[in-house]
Protein backbone atom coordinates (compact mmCIF):
# COMPACT_ATOMS: atom_id res chain seq x y z
CA UNK A 1 0.00 0.00 0.00
CA UNK A 2 1.16 3.36 -1.08
CA UNK A 3 2.11 6.08 1.85
CA UNK A 4 -1.10 8.42 2.88
CA UNK A 5 -0.20 11.77 3.12
CA UNK A 6 -2.00 14.85 4.42
CA UNK A 7 -1.71 18.35 2.55
CA UNK A 8 -2.82 21.23 4.70
CA UNK A 9 -3.54 23.81 2.11
CA UNK A 10 -4.36 27.49 2.76
CA UNK A 11 -6.02 28.66 -0.62
CA UNK A 12 -5.73 32.43 0.47
CA UNK A 13 -9.01 34.98 -0.05
CA UNK A 14 -11.05 33.47 -2.43
CA UNK A 15 -9.71 34.14 -6.25
CA UNK A 16 -7.65 31.67 -8.25
CA UNK A 17 -5.16 33.83 -8.96
CA UNK A 18 -4.29 34.75 -5.15
CA UNK A 19 -3.58 31.07 -4.48
CA UNK A 20 -0.38 30.13 -4.51
CA UNK A 21 1.45 27.69 -7.34
CA UNK A 22 1.63 25.20 -4.69
CA UNK A 23 -1.87 25.27 -3.45
CA UNK A 24 -2.88 24.72 -6.88
CA UNK A 25 -0.44 21.98 -7.44
CA UNK A 26 -1.25 20.51 -3.90
CA UNK A 27 -5.29 20.02 -4.44
CA UNK A 28 -4.29 18.81 -7.77
CA UNK A 29 -2.23 15.88 -6.33
CA UNK A 30 -5.17 15.01 -3.81
CA UNK A 31 -7.30 12.23 -3.92
CA UNK A 32 -9.66 13.53 -1.37
CA UNK A 33 -10.42 16.84 -0.85
CA UNK A 34 -11.83 18.00 2.61
CA UNK A 35 -13.29 21.27 4.15
CA UNK A 36 -16.22 23.23 4.86
CA UNK A 37 -18.85 23.82 2.42
CA UNK A 38 -18.28 27.21 1.49
CA UNK A 39 -14.31 26.34 0.52
CA UNK A 40 -15.39 23.70 -1.58
CA UNK A 41 -17.11 25.86 -3.60
CA UNK A 42 -14.33 27.89 -3.96
CA UNK A 43 -12.35 25.21 -5.21
CA UNK A 44 -14.70 23.87 -7.24
CA UNK A 45 -12.80 23.76 -10.54
CA UNK A 46 -9.98 21.47 -9.38
CA UNK A 47 -12.43 18.99 -7.72
CA UNK A 48 -13.06 16.88 -10.73
CA UNK A 49 -12.58 13.00 -10.59
CA UNK A 50 -11.29 13.42 -7.00
CA UNK A 51 -13.42 12.25 -3.66
CA UNK A 52 -14.95 15.46 -2.10
CA UNK A 53 -16.06 15.47 2.21
CA UNK A 54 -17.89 18.57 2.94
CA UNK A 55 -18.47 19.31 6.71
CA UNK A 56 -20.34 22.01 7.95
CA UNK A 57 -18.96 24.89 10.08
CA UNK A 58 -19.05 23.21 13.51
CA UNK A 59 -17.52 19.76 12.35
CA UNK A 60 -13.69 21.11 12.53
CA UNK A 61 -12.15 17.86 14.62
CA UNK A 62 -14.57 15.56 12.21
CA UNK A 63 -12.35 17.06 9.43
CA UNK A 64 -9.18 15.92 10.71
CA UNK A 65 -10.16 12.82 11.97
CA UNK A 66 -11.31 12.06 8.64
CA UNK A 67 -8.18 13.21 6.56
CA UNK A 68 -6.17 10.93 9.61
CA UNK A 69 -8.28 7.69 8.41
CA UNK A 70 -8.17 8.78 4.85
CA UNK A 71 -4.36 9.15 4.74
CA UNK A 72 -4.21 5.72 6.78
CA UNK A 73 -5.65 4.11 3.96
CA UNK A 74 -2.91 5.14 1.89
CA UNK A 75 -4.56 7.83 -0.11
CA UNK A 76 -3.36 11.85 -0.62
CA UNK A 77 -6.07 14.14 1.38
CA UNK A 78 -5.79 18.07 1.10
CA UNK A 79 -7.86 19.43 4.02
CA UNK A 80 -8.50 22.87 2.57
CA UNK A 81 -8.91 26.12 4.25
CA UNK A 82 -9.24 29.77 3.44
CA UNK A 83 -6.75 32.33 3.88
CA UNK A 84 -3.51 30.70 5.85
CA UNK A 85 -4.62 27.29 6.97
CA UNK A 86 -2.03 28.04 9.67
CA UNK A 87 -4.19 31.95 10.95
CA UNK A 88 -7.45 30.49 12.84
CA UNK A 89 -7.33 27.64 10.74
CA UNK A 90 -7.29 23.47 10.59
CA UNK A 91 -3.37 23.29 10.64
CA UNK A 92 -3.36 23.58 14.78
CA UNK A 93 -6.35 20.92 14.88
CA UNK A 94 -4.82 18.94 12.48
CA UNK A 95 -1.48 18.34 14.25
CA UNK A 96 -3.42 17.98 17.66
CA UNK A 97 -5.44 15.37 16.47
CA UNK A 98 -2.70 13.71 14.67
CA UNK A 99 -0.03 13.84 17.72
CA UNK A 100 -3.14 12.50 20.26
CA UNK A 101 -3.68 9.31 17.96
CA UNK A 102 0.11 8.04 18.40
CA UNK A 103 1.44 10.48 14.51
CA UNK A 104 4.94 11.60 14.97
CA UNK A 105 7.00 13.42 11.99
CA UNK A 106 8.86 10.22 11.18
CA UNK A 107 5.52 7.87 10.69
CA UNK A 108 4.73 6.99 7.25
CA UNK A 109 1.88 10.16 6.84
CA UNK A 110 3.57 12.52 5.77
CA UNK A 111 2.12 15.78 6.63
CA UNK A 112 2.95 19.53 4.53
CA UNK A 113 1.50 22.57 5.78
CA UNK A 114 0.90 25.28 2.57
CA UNK A 115 0.73 28.54 3.46
CA UNK A 116 -1.66 31.01 2.41
CA UNK A 117 -2.52 34.94 1.90
CA UNK A 118 -4.14 35.33 5.07
CA UNK A 119 -7.65 37.86 5.62
CA UNK A 120 -4.98 40.22 7.04
CA UNK A 121 -2.87 40.47 4.41
CA UNK A 122 -5.48 40.63 1.54
CA UNK A 123 -7.91 43.34 2.83
CA UNK A 124 -4.88 45.33 3.53
CA UNK A 125 -4.35 45.25 -0.08
CA UNK A 126 -7.68 46.72 -1.18
CA UNK A 127 -7.55 49.45 1.37
CA UNK A 128 -3.73 50.70 0.75
CA UNK A 129 -1.00 49.97 3.10
CA UNK A 130 -2.46 50.14 7.06
CA UNK A 131 -0.03 47.21 7.78
CA UNK A 132 2.95 48.93 7.44
CA UNK A 133 4.23 49.26 11.04
CA UNK A 134 3.99 46.74 13.75
CA UNK A 135 0.62 45.09 13.62
CA UNK A 136 -1.32 42.69 15.64
CA UNK A 137 -4.41 40.02 14.91
CA UNK A 138 -6.75 39.34 17.34
CA UNK A 139 -10.29 37.18 16.75
CA UNK A 140 -13.18 38.65 18.60
CA UNK A 141 -14.75 35.08 18.65
CA UNK A 142 -15.43 33.77 22.38
CA UNK A 143 -16.54 30.11 21.59
CA UNK A 144 -13.15 29.18 22.42
CA UNK A 145 -11.55 31.93 23.96
CA UNK A 146 -12.89 33.42 27.39
CA UNK A 147 -13.69 37.22 26.65
CA UNK A 148 -11.38 38.37 29.75
CA UNK A 149 -8.67 36.77 27.29
CA UNK A 150 -9.90 38.83 24.39
CA UNK A 151 -10.37 42.01 26.14
CA UNK A 152 -7.01 41.76 27.76
CA UNK A 153 -5.57 41.16 24.17
CA UNK A 154 -7.53 43.84 23.23
CA UNK A 155 -6.74 46.43 25.83
CA UNK A 156 -2.91 45.57 25.53
CA UNK A 157 -2.66 46.15 21.68
CA UNK A 158 -4.69 49.11 21.87
CA UNK A 159 -2.44 50.67 24.46
CA UNK A 160 0.79 49.52 22.89
CA UNK A 161 -0.55 51.40 19.57
CA UNK A 162 -0.69 48.24 17.22
CA UNK A 163 -2.29 48.76 14.24
CA UNK A 164 -5.27 45.75 14.59
CA UNK A 165 -6.61 43.38 12.31
CA UNK A 166 -9.85 41.88 14.20
CA UNK A 167 -10.95 38.42 12.67
CA UNK A 168 -14.17 36.79 13.29
CA UNK A 169 -15.63 39.97 14.74
CA UNK A 170 -19.05 39.52 14.72
CA UNK A 171 -21.58 37.10 13.27
CA UNK A 172 -25.69 36.10 13.94
CA UNK A 173 -25.82 34.96 17.55
CA UNK A 174 -21.97 37.34 18.22
CA UNK A 175 -23.33 40.84 17.88
CA UNK A 176 -22.26 42.67 21.27
CA UNK A 177 -18.29 41.63 20.69
CA UNK A 178 -17.49 44.26 17.92
CA UNK A 179 -19.21 46.80 20.48
CA UNK A 180 -17.15 46.15 23.39
CA UNK A 181 -14.31 45.77 21.76
CA UNK A 182 -15.13 49.55 20.15
CA UNK A 183 -15.29 50.24 23.87
CA UNK A 184 -11.81 49.09 24.55
CA UNK A 185 -10.34 50.58 21.61
CA UNK A 186 -12.01 54.23 22.15
CA UNK A 187 -10.03 54.58 25.90
CA UNK A 188 -6.49 54.69 23.78
CA UNK A 189 -7.60 55.55 20.08
CA UNK A 190 -8.87 59.23 18.57
CA UNK A 191 -12.47 58.43 18.00
CA UNK A 192 -11.02 59.54 13.87
CA UNK A 193 -9.18 56.56 13.91
CA UNK A 194 -9.53 55.59 10.11
CA UNK A 195 -11.20 51.69 10.25
CA UNK A 196 -11.36 49.88 6.97
CA UNK A 197 -14.00 46.72 7.02
CA UNK A 198 -13.61 44.64 4.64
CA UNK A 199 -16.20 41.89 3.78
CA UNK A 200 -15.01 38.91 1.17
CA UNK A 201 -11.57 40.12 0.00
CA UNK A 202 -10.74 38.66 -3.86
CA UNK A 203 -14.67 37.19 -3.33
CA UNK A 204 -17.65 38.04 -5.38
CA UNK A 205 -19.58 39.41 -2.73
CA UNK A 206 -16.55 41.66 -1.86
CA UNK A 207 -16.99 44.71 -0.06
CA UNK A 208 -15.04 47.62 1.38
CA UNK A 209 -15.94 50.32 4.10
CA UNK A 210 -13.91 53.10 5.51
CA UNK A 211 -14.89 54.90 8.81
CA UNK A 212 -13.99 56.38 11.88
CA UNK A 213 -13.04 54.05 15.23
CA UNK A 214 -16.30 55.86 16.75
CA UNK A 215 -18.69 54.28 13.88
CA UNK A 216 -17.24 50.96 14.01
CA UNK A 217 -19.82 49.17 15.77
CA UNK A 218 -22.67 50.82 13.39
CA UNK A 219 -21.78 49.10 9.97
CA UNK A 220 -22.09 46.17 8.39
CA UNK A 221 -20.25 43.77 9.55
CA UNK A 222 -20.13 39.62 9.62
CA UNK A 223 -18.81 36.10 9.70
CA UNK A 224 -16.95 37.10 6.19
CA UNK A 225 -15.35 40.52 7.67
CA UNK A 226 -11.88 41.60 8.75
CA UNK A 227 -11.66 44.86 10.34
CA UNK A 228 -8.52 46.77 10.42
CA UNK A 229 -8.01 49.61 12.82
CA UNK A 230 -5.51 52.44 12.24
CA UNK A 231 -2.34 53.27 14.68
CA UNK A 232 -1.76 56.43 16.02
CA UNK A 233 0.20 57.80 13.12
CA UNK A 234 -2.15 56.17 10.42
CA UNK A 235 -3.95 58.37 7.85
CA UNK A 236 -6.76 58.36 4.89
CA UNK A 237 -5.20 60.79 1.62
CA UNK A 238 -7.35 59.90 -1.51
CA UNK A 239 -9.31 56.68 0.07
CA UNK A 240 -6.10 54.99 0.69
CA UNK A 241 -5.37 54.36 4.54
CA UNK A 242 -1.52 54.38 5.45
CA UNK A 243 0.41 53.61 8.45
CA UNK A 244 3.87 55.37 7.83
CA UNK A 245 6.70 53.18 8.16
CA UNK A 246 8.41 55.99 10.47
CA UNK A 247 10.30 57.70 7.69
CA UNK A 248 9.37 60.61 8.97
CA UNK A 249 10.84 60.27 12.33
CA UNK A 250 14.58 60.75 10.44
CA UNK A 251 13.97 62.07 7.08
CA UNK A 252 12.59 65.49 6.60
CA UNK A 253 11.08 64.45 3.56
CA UNK A 254 10.84 60.89 2.07
CA UNK A 255 13.86 61.98 -0.80
CA UNK A 256 16.12 61.73 1.68
CA UNK A 257 17.03 64.89 3.66
CA UNK A 258 18.27 63.24 7.01
CA UNK A 259 16.73 65.39 10.34
CA UNK A 260 19.45 66.87 12.56
CA UNK A 261 20.78 64.14 14.99
CA UNK A 262 19.96 61.48 13.17
CA UNK A 263 22.19 58.51 11.33
CA UNK A 264 21.12 56.97 8.25
CA UNK A 265 21.81 52.99 9.21
CA UNK A 266 22.06 53.69 12.82
CA UNK A 267 19.22 54.01 15.47
CA UNK A 268 16.59 56.29 16.08
CA UNK A 269 17.78 59.19 18.42
CA UNK A 270 15.02 57.65 20.48
CA UNK A 271 16.40 54.41 19.50
CA UNK A 272 17.49 51.71 22.19
CA UNK A 273 20.83 53.40 23.36
CA UNK A 274 19.35 56.75 22.73
CA UNK A 275 16.12 57.53 24.70
CA UNK A 276 17.58 57.79 27.82
CA UNK A 277 19.46 60.63 26.87
CA UNK A 278 16.49 62.20 25.34
CA UNK A 279 14.87 61.92 28.64
CA UNK A 280 17.64 63.41 30.52
CA UNK A 281 17.46 66.36 27.60
CA UNK A 282 14.01 66.72 27.83
CA UNK A 283 14.62 67.24 31.89
CA UNK A 284 17.13 70.06 31.30
CA UNK A 285 15.04 72.01 28.54
CA UNK A 286 12.19 72.11 31.43
CA UNK A 287 14.61 73.50 33.69
CA UNK A 288 15.62 76.53 31.04
CA UNK A 289 12.79 76.42 30.27
CA UNK A 290 11.87 77.42 33.87
CA UNK A 291 9.54 74.80 34.44
CA UNK A 292 10.86 71.53 35.96
CA UNK A 293 8.37 68.69 34.77
CA UNK A 294 7.41 66.16 37.64
CA UNK A 295 8.52 62.86 37.47
CA UNK A 296 5.18 61.48 36.87
CA UNK A 297 5.06 63.95 33.68
CA UNK A 298 8.18 62.27 32.48
CA UNK A 299 6.92 59.06 32.67
CA UNK A 300 3.81 59.88 31.37
CA UNK A 301 5.48 61.83 28.27
CA UNK A 302 8.03 58.74 27.30
CA UNK A 303 5.35 56.49 28.02
CA UNK A 304 7.82 54.39 29.88
CA UNK A 305 7.53 52.66 33.22
CA UNK A 306 8.85 54.92 36.21
CA UNK A 307 11.55 52.18 37.00
CA UNK A 308 13.17 53.52 33.37
CA UNK A 309 12.61 56.93 33.95
CA UNK A 310 15.02 56.80 36.95
CA UNK A 311 17.52 54.55 35.44
CA UNK A 312 17.59 57.15 32.55
CA UNK A 313 18.17 59.94 35.19
CA UNK A 314 20.88 57.77 37.06
CA UNK A 315 22.73 57.22 34.28
CA UNK A 316 23.43 61.00 33.65
CA UNK A 317 26.68 63.14 35.00
CA UNK A 318 27.66 66.43 34.65
CA UNK A 319 27.99 67.03 30.77
CA UNK A 320 24.63 65.03 30.17
CA UNK A 321 22.63 66.27 33.16
CA UNK A 322 18.93 65.19 33.99
CA UNK A 323 18.24 68.99 34.97
CA UNK A 324 17.18 69.30 38.53
CA UNK A 325 16.79 65.61 39.31
CA UNK A 326 19.48 63.33 39.97
CA UNK A 327 19.44 59.49 41.30
CA UNK A 328 21.06 56.61 42.45
CA UNK A 329 20.06 52.96 41.88
CA UNK A 330 19.65 51.11 45.45
CA UNK A 331 22.29 48.40 46.07
CA UNK A 332 21.85 47.35 48.98
CA UNK A 333 19.02 44.95 50.64
CA UNK A 334 15.89 46.74 49.80
CA UNK A 335 14.35 45.76 52.97
CA UNK A 336 17.00 46.96 55.29
CA UNK A 337 17.02 50.12 53.47
CA UNK A 338 13.57 50.79 54.73
CA UNK A 339 13.95 49.11 58.13
CA UNK A 340 17.40 50.70 59.21
CA UNK A 341 18.08 53.34 56.91
CA UNK A 342 14.53 55.00 57.01
CA UNK A 343 13.68 55.11 60.35
CA UNK A 344 16.83 57.55 60.81
CA UNK A 345 14.70 59.79 58.67
CA UNK A 346 12.09 60.58 61.21
CA UNK A 347 8.62 61.57 60.00
CA UNK A 348 8.66 60.68 56.02
CA UNK A 349 5.50 61.31 53.08
CA UNK A 350 4.61 58.16 51.86
CA UNK A 351 3.06 57.97 48.33
CA UNK A 352 0.87 54.91 47.36
CA UNK A 353 -1.25 54.88 44.34
CA UNK A 354 -4.33 52.58 43.45
CA UNK A 355 -4.23 51.13 40.05
CA UNK A 356 -7.35 53.67 39.24
CA UNK A 357 -5.02 56.27 40.22
CA UNK A 358 -6.33 57.56 43.79
CA UNK A 359 -3.11 58.70 45.54
CA UNK A 360 -2.76 58.09 48.73
CA UNK A 361 -0.18 60.53 50.70
CA UNK A 362 0.65 59.48 54.19
CA UNK A 363 2.73 61.11 56.57
CA UNK A 364 4.10 58.93 58.91
CA UNK A 365 6.84 57.74 60.81
CA UNK A 366 9.73 55.42 58.78
CA UNK A 367 10.64 53.86 62.18
CA UNK A 368 6.85 52.67 62.48
CA UNK A 369 7.95 49.93 59.21
CA UNK A 370 7.48 46.34 60.48
CA UNK A 371 7.84 43.65 58.52
CA UNK A 372 5.42 40.51 58.56
CA UNK A 373 5.81 37.65 56.26
CA UNK A 374 5.71 39.00 52.57
CA UNK A 375 4.40 42.40 53.58
CA UNK A 376 5.51 45.89 54.80
CA UNK A 377 2.84 47.40 57.62
CA UNK A 378 2.77 50.47 59.40
CA UNK A 379 -0.46 50.47 61.60
CA UNK A 380 -2.10 52.86 63.85
CA UNK A 381 -5.05 54.50 65.30
CA UNK A 382 -6.11 56.32 61.68
CA UNK A 383 -4.62 53.57 59.21
CA UNK A 384 -3.49 50.36 57.99
CA UNK A 385 -0.60 50.71 55.66
CA UNK A 386 0.13 47.25 54.25
CA UNK A 387 2.75 47.21 51.16
CA UNK A 388 2.86 43.72 49.48
CA UNK A 389 6.93 43.54 49.60
CA UNK A 390 7.07 40.55 46.98
CA UNK A 391 6.55 42.67 44.49
CA UNK A 392 8.97 45.08 45.24
CA UNK A 393 11.88 44.08 42.97
CA UNK A 394 14.44 47.52 42.65
CA UNK A 395 14.36 51.33 44.38
CA UNK A 396 16.28 54.58 42.95
CA UNK A 397 17.19 57.51 45.41
CA UNK A 398 15.76 60.41 43.50
CA UNK A 399 16.81 64.04 44.31
CA UNK A 400 15.72 66.99 43.20
CA UNK A 401 17.38 69.92 43.74
CA UNK A 402 17.18 71.32 47.77
CA UNK A 403 13.64 70.49 47.39
CA UNK A 404 13.47 66.50 47.13
CA UNK A 405 15.11 63.46 48.74
CA UNK A 406 13.16 60.35 48.03
CA UNK A 407 13.34 56.48 47.15
CA UNK A 408 10.93 55.48 44.66
CA UNK A 409 10.79 51.45 45.10
CA UNK A 410 9.31 50.14 41.69
CA UNK A 411 7.54 46.56 40.79
CA UNK A 412 9.68 43.48 38.45
CA UNK A 413 8.22 46.18 35.01
CA UNK A 414 9.47 48.91 36.90
CA UNK A 415 5.95 50.27 37.82
CA UNK A 416 5.64 52.54 41.05
CA UNK A 417 4.79 50.43 44.42
CA UNK A 418 5.08 53.35 46.66
CA UNK A 419 7.69 56.03 47.54
CA UNK A 420 9.31 57.84 50.39
CA UNK A 421 10.25 61.52 50.90
CA UNK A 422 11.84 63.63 53.47
CA UNK A 423 9.51 66.27 54.93
CA UNK A 424 10.44 70.00 55.44
CA UNK A 425 9.58 72.12 57.82
CA UNK A 426 9.71 75.98 57.18
CA UNK A 427 11.63 75.11 53.90
CA UNK A 428 14.26 72.96 55.23
CA UNK A 429 15.20 69.34 55.52
CA UNK A 430 16.14 68.54 59.44
CA UNK A 431 19.39 67.93 59.54
CA UNK A 432 20.17 64.96 60.64
CA UNK A 433 17.93 63.48 58.33
CA UNK A 434 19.62 65.09 55.31
CA UNK A 435 22.61 63.90 56.43
CA UNK A 436 22.26 60.52 56.94
CA UNK A 437 19.93 60.54 53.46
CA UNK A 438 23.00 61.88 52.28
CA UNK A 439 25.42 58.89 53.93
CA UNK A 440 23.19 56.48 52.30
CA UNK A 441 23.12 58.04 48.77
CA UNK A 442 26.94 57.62 48.72
CA UNK A 443 26.92 54.27 50.16
CA UNK A 444 24.61 53.16 46.68
CA UNK A 445 27.48 55.29 44.83
CA UNK A 446 30.61 53.43 46.21
CA UNK A 447 28.57 50.10 46.04
CA UNK A 448 28.08 50.86 42.52
CA UNK A 449 31.76 51.61 40.97
CA UNK A 450 33.12 48.28 40.01
CA UNK A 451 35.60 46.85 42.34
C1 LIG B 1 -11.69 31.13 11.10
S1 LIG B 1 -11.01 32.60 10.49
C2 LIG B 1 -10.07 31.97 9.19
C3 LIG B 1 -8.88 32.82 8.82
C4 LIG B 1 -8.12 32.31 7.63
N1 LIG B 1 -7.45 31.05 7.95
C5 LIG B 1 -7.10 33.32 7.13
O1 LIG B 1 -5.90 33.11 7.27
O2 LIG B 1 -7.54 34.33 6.58
C6 LIG B 1 -12.38 33.34 9.70
C7 LIG B 1 -12.25 34.84 9.65
O3 LIG B 1 -11.26 35.19 8.69
C8 LIG B 1 -11.60 36.43 8.09
N2 LIG B 1 -11.69 36.20 6.62
C9 LIG B 1 -11.45 35.04 5.98
N3 LIG B 1 -11.54 35.23 4.67
C10 LIG B 1 -11.85 36.52 4.46
C11 LIG B 1 -12.07 37.32 3.29
N4 LIG B 1 -12.00 36.80 2.08
N5 LIG B 1 -12.35 38.63 3.46
C12 LIG B 1 -12.42 39.18 4.68
N6 LIG B 1 -12.20 38.47 5.81
C13 LIG B 1 -11.94 37.15 5.70
C14 LIG B 1 -12.93 36.87 8.71
O4 LIG B 1 -12.64 37.72 9.80
C15 LIG B 1 -13.49 35.57 9.20
O5 LIG B 1 -14.39 35.78 10.28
Amino acid sequence: MSKGKILLVGFGPGAKEHMSGRAIAAIDEADVVIGYTTYIKLVQDQLEGKEVVKKGMTEEIDRCIEAYEQAQQGKVVALISSGDIGVYGMAGPTYEVLLKSGWTPDSDIEVEVVPGSTALSACASLVGAPLTHDFCSISLSDLLTPWPVISRRLEAAARSDFVLALYNPKSGRRTGQIVEAQRILLQHRKPETPVAIVKSAYREAQNIQIVRLDEMKDCKIGMLTTVLVGNSSTFLEQGLMITPRGYANKYSSITGEIKEGEKRGRSLSMGLDGWQECVREYLRDGLQQGRTPSLREVTNYFDMPRGQILSAIAAGNEEDSAGEFSAVAVNDDLLKLVQDDASEWGRVRVVVRSEGDAVTELMLNAGDFKSRGEWLNIENAHFHLHIHWRNVAAAWMLKRGNSLCSVHFVDATGDAVFNLSLIRSEGEFDTAALKHYQQVWQRQVNNAQPS
